[in-house]
């Protein structure tokens, strides 16, 4: 009887347990590697919510599929839980390439990959981006402020590239034994913010 196997096969935590995945830390060698263009499209939508369920459980508004395993050039962000930007929809940008930015803003970053190290650091204030949907439409479209901040973070993660990177030698030393211990054991003894 197919309502017995039911029962047999499957576990009780499968039925209520979130599609999410373990977010890779910083020293993972997954996070320094460049990503490779998304040209299946076949399974993205499954792998898209988990990768928002993912973002969500660790409160963040920003995720790159590099950080959850998956050497893709795929992003979503959700800024709509933070104050002020609850008007914001949610995106998921694939195959992503930035082809033109202005200005210059000073913002403070954080990274799931990365956890209890904030740092203030200097990006364009404005980009424009070249990117496609699940559906494999193109876009072309102009981003400022908070999204143009996370999607630049989110697209150093495709290309290998941490937030921590851009600080200067005398801030890295300060938070080189964190990142090891983030290394090591998944998170710093202490938090710190630069
Ligand atoms: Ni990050």
């Amino acid at each position: 009887m197919l309502g017995q196997q039911t029962i047999i096969t499957m576990k009780p935590q499968t039925l209520t347990a979130k599609p999410t995945l373990q977010i890779l830390k910083y020293g993972d060698p997954i996070l320094r590697k460049k990503v490779e263009d998304v040209s299946d499209f076949t399974n993205l939508p499954y792998l898209v919510e988990q990768m928002f369920n993912t973002m969500h459980e660790g409160s963040g508004i920003g995720l790159a599929a590099n950080q959850i395993g998956y050497s893709l050039n795929l992003v979503v962000l959700d800024t709509s839980n933070l104050e002020g930007e609850e008007d914001c929809k949610p995106y998921i940008l694939i195959n992503t390439e930035i082809i033109g930015s202005n200005g210059s803003s000073i913002m403070e970053e954080g990274c799931l990959s990365v956890p209890d190290i904030r740092a203030e650091i200097e990006r364009p204030e404005t980009i424009i981006i070249k990117f496609q949907d699940l559906e494999q439409n193109f876009y072309e479209e102009s981003f400022t402020g908070l999204l143009s901040r996370v999607i630049q973070h989110e697209l150093d993660h495709l290309n290998g590239k941490f937030f921590v990177d851009y600080l200067s030698p005398a801030k890295k030393i300060l938070i080189k034994k964190r990142l090891l211990e983030i290394s090591k054991n998944g998170s710093p003894s202490t938090g710190i913010i630069l």
